[in-house]
C-alpha cells in the first residue's frame, strides 16, 4: 500500500494534487462563478443572514480554520473567530442566531471537538462539521456539513487533510462572498485559481531536493522559528507543529512582524528561521524582517516565489513555489514545510508515522 514511499506521511504529502482535486469535485460552478456544497442543509437566504462565523477545532484542523478566517474576511467580509475546541466547550462564548458554528476535524472523533459540537448544539445552535471520515461521530451528530473526500489519512502528522480543509474553506469563502459583495469576475478569478492548484502542487513536489538540502542544515538545530504574515501566519504555525510533532525539534510559529517583540532574542547562528515569504502584497515588509535575522547571523530558510532574486540573496535556502494568486498560496506554501518536517525527522532517525506520545486521533480530553 505504501508503494514507492517509505512512510505514509510522505505518501500522503505526495497525494495532495489529487486531494485538492477530490475536495473540489462537483463543487465548482463556473457559470455562476461560485462554489456549492450539497450537505450544508442551509438555504442561501439563511446563509446570507449570517453575520459571524465561529470555527472550533484542534491542532492542524485549528490551523486550517485560521486560514479560513483570513479567506472569509477577504472574500466575504464576514467576521470569523477561530476557537480551540477545548476552550470553546467550557466557555460561555457569546453566540446568537446570526452566528454560524462550524467544527473541523479530520477524524471526526476528537473528544474536545466533539465536546464543542455538543455544547453548541445543546444551546440550540445548528452546528456544521467539516470532516474527513464519513460516518464518524462528529459527522453523524452535526446538523450538516462538508466532507473533505481526502481518503484515509494514516500518518499521525496530518498533511493531506489540512490541504483538503483549506481547499474546502476557500470554496466556502467563495460561496459566502458570492452571496454578498464578491463580483462575478472576482469570483471567477478565485475559482480559476483553485482549479490551477493540483498542477501547481505537482510542481512544488518536484522541488523536493531543495527541501532535502535545507533539512540537512536544520537537522542539527535545537530550536527553530517559523514566521509568516497574513494568510501565511497559519501556514507558519502549521510548519512549526509538523516539525515538533515528528522530529522533536522545538519550533515556534509567529506572525512575522511579531518577531521584534520578543522572539528575535532567540536568533543566533544555531537557530534557523523559516520564513513563509511568497511574493504578495506584504512582501517588501517581509524582506525587511528577513534582513533583521540575517544581520544577527541567523540561518534563513524561506518558502519563496520562483524567480525572486532578492529573497534568494537573503536566504540560505529557498524552497520554491510557483507564482500564484495570494488566495491559493497557503495551499502551495505548506507543502515544502510538510516535506521539511519529514526530512528533518528522517535525518534525525525518528519514527515518522508513529511519533512518540501521539495518537492519530485524540479521543480523550
Ligand atoms: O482529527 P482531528 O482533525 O480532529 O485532529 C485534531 C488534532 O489532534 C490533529 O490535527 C493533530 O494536531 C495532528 N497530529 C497534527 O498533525
Amino acid at each position: 500500500e505504501l508503494g514507492r514511499f517509505a512512510h505514509y506521511m510522505r505518501k500522503e504529502i505526495h497525494e495532495q494534487p489529487d486531494t485538492v482535486r477530490d475536495a473540489c469535485r462537483g463543487r465548482l460552478r463556473p457559470a455562476e462563478a461560485t462554489a456549492q456544497f450539497g450537505g450544508l442543509n442551509l438555504p442561501p437566504s439563511r446563509l446570507r443572514r449570517i453575520r459571524r462565523i465561529v470555527f472550533a477545532a484542534c491542532g492542524t484542523s485549528w490551523h486550517a480554520a485560521l486560514v479560513g478566517e483570513y479567506l472569509i474576511e477577504r472574500l466575504a467580509n464576514l467576521p470569523v473567530e477561530v476557537e480551540y475546541a477545548s476552550e470553546f466547550r467550557y466557555r460561555n462564548a457569546p453566540l446568537d442566531d446570526r452566528t454560524l458554528v462550524f467544527v473541523l476535524s479530520q477524524s471526526g472523533e476528537t473528544a474536545d471537538t466533539l465536546g464543542a459540537l455538543r455544547e453548541a448544539r445543546r444551546r440550540g445552535f445548528p452546528t456544521l462539521a467539516i470532516c474527513n471520515v464519513v460516518g464518524s461521530t462528529i459527522a453523524r451528530e452535526a446538523d450538516g456539513g462538508i466532507y473533505l473526500h481526502a481518503g484515509p489519512e494514516v500518518g499521525v502528522a496530518s498533511t493531506k487533510a489540512f490541504s483538503a480543509q483549506v481547499t474546502v474553506l476557500t470554496l466556502l469563502a467563495l460561496h459566502l462572498g458570492r452571496l454578498r459583495q464578491l463580483s462575478f469576475p472576482a469570483g471567477l478569478d478565485v475559482l480559476r485559481a483553485i482549479e490551477s492548484v493540483p498542477e501547481l502542487l505537482s510542481r512544488v513536489l518536484d522541488r523536493e531536493p531543495e527541501v532535502i538540502a535545507a533539512a540537512e542544515r536544520m537537522a542539527e538545530a535545537r530550536s527553530a522559528l517559523f514566521l509568516g504574515r497574513d494568510l501565511h501566519y497559519p501556514v507558519a504555525l502549521e510548519g512549526a507543529l509538523k516539525l515538533k510533532e515528528i522530529s522533536y525539534l522545538h519550533a515556534e510559529g509567529y506572525p512575522t512582524a511579531e518577531m521584534k517583540h520578543g522572539p528575535i532574542a532567540l536568533i543566533d547562528p544555531e537557530t534557523p528561521s523559516v520564513f513563509v515569504a511568497p511574493r504578495g502584497s506584504l512582501h517588501a515588509k517581509t524582506l525587511g524582517n528577513i534582513e533583521e535575522v540575517r544581520a544577527r547571523r541567523g540561518p534563513i530558510v524561506a518558502v519563496g516565489t520562483e524567480g525572486d532574486d532578492e529573497l534568494a540573496r537573503l536566504a540560505d535556502h529557498v524552497l520554491t513555489i510557483p507564482d500564484a494568486p495570494e488566495v491559493i498560496q497557503p495551499l502551495l506554501a505548506v507543502v515544502p514545510l510538510q516535506l521539511l518536517a519529514y526530512h528533518v525527522a528522517r535525518l534525525r532517525g525518528c519514527d515518522i508515522d508513529k511519533p512518540r506520545n501521539l495518537a492519530k486521533s485524540v479521543t480523550v480530553e
